[in-house]
């Protein structure tokens, strides 16, 4: 289905046989829990055993929206949604479409992106067709994602938000409606491969092409004299618009400001698979704002590999 973040996956809840299959045919790790996505807050309370004010407060703000919200489940979300934790991830998508979708169904889809994991996510229904095409029955066409990277996902606790995972509701959004917003160091940087992490979705490398990725965080000039000298057979940067016209040689160009970073980039990162690449440095973005979600998936596809120029 389309959502305004990305594509997902979508199996109603209450369909354990289809939840099985969403982790089979994406090749997920099994202790990666799915976002239960509904159609509006009256859907909610089902599925959780309490919630705080703060949370109607976000939803009553932010929803329908990309923002996911962690909160205790209730025995209706299944430890296969959840992967065996005691939490669960929901969202309100704002994509006409998903909520049309939802209230067809008559019940809350569990969607995780619709992308085989460690892949760029989905921002068109060509790219759910090139991960999936012959596995799955039907991909609703809702045109370009509008926002282009997943969900803001936020812990709701009764004074406090802990956000995982960055995105379209960015942090200072977030204390618009909350004093005490605290970013997970995972979000920048690597967590410890093995043991307990608040999100399993921080540990993976994913967002990935099949290219060598290296994150450059430069300012323009040396940027492009790092690039001029290290060009190359298969070898591709990654640009801001408006700095194509310094280099030759194998460039493309995402975004110059944060909102068009975010729509562009996982197109981006899928075209450079398209285009054979074998290594890219990519320009890494300002964290600021909607800009730490871009850099954020960024590092993920670089599997952490980042040089201060
Ligand atoms: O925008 C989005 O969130 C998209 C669209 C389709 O709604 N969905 C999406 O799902 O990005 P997925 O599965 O690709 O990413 C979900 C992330 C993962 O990093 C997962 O670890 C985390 O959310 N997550 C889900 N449920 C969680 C839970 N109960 N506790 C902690 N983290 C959770
Ligand atoms: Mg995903």
């Amino acid at each position: 289905m389309p959502t305004e973040t990305v594509y997902g996956l979508a199996a109603s809840i209450h369909r354990p046989d289809a939840i099985k299959n969403i982790f089979r045919i994406k090749g997920r790790p099994q202790d990666n829990p799915l976002i239960v996505h509904i159609a509006d807050w009256s859907m909610l309370p089902p599925l959780v055993s309490s919630y705080p004010p703060l949370a109607k407060e976000l939803a009553r703000r932010y929803w329908p929206g990309p923002l996911t919200m962690i909160l205790p489940k209730s025995p209706a979300v299944s430890d296969e949604i959840t992967a065996n934790r005691a939490d669960v991830g929901i969202r309100c998508p704002k994509h006409p479409v998903a909520r049309e979708l939802i209230a067809c169904a008559g019940a809350p889809l569990a969607a995780p992106s619709a992308n085989l994991s460690g892949r760029p996510s989905p921002t068109c229904a060509l790219h759910v067709l090139d991960d999936f095409d012959g596995k799955i029955p039907m991909i609703l066409d809702g045109g370009a994602s509008q926002v282009g990277l997943e969900s803001t996902v936020v812990r709701v606790y009764d004074d406090h938000l802990q956000v995982f995972r960055p995105g379209g509701v960015t942090s200072e959004m977030l204390r618009e409606v909350c004093a005490d917003v605290v970013l997970d160091p995972g979000i920048c940087q690597e967590t410890a491969p093995q043991g307990a992490v608040p999100s399993p979705g921080m540990k993976y490398r994913h967002y990935a092409p099949k290219a060598e990725v290296i994150l450059l965080v430069a300012k323009k000039e040396p940027f492009i004299r790092y690039i001029r000298e290290h060009q190359g057979d298969g070898v591709y940067a990654m640009v801001f618009d408006g700095e194509k016209q310094y280099l030759s040689g194998n460039v493309i160009a995402y975004g110059a400001d944060a909102k068009k970073q975010a729509h562009e980039i996982f197109a981006a990162l899928r075209k450079l698979d398209d285009l054979g690449a074998k290594r890219v440095y990519i320009h890494a973005p300002s964290k600021q704002g909607l800009g730490l979600a871009v850099y954020n998936r960024l590092i993920r596809a670089a599997g952490f590999r980042v040089v201060t120029l």
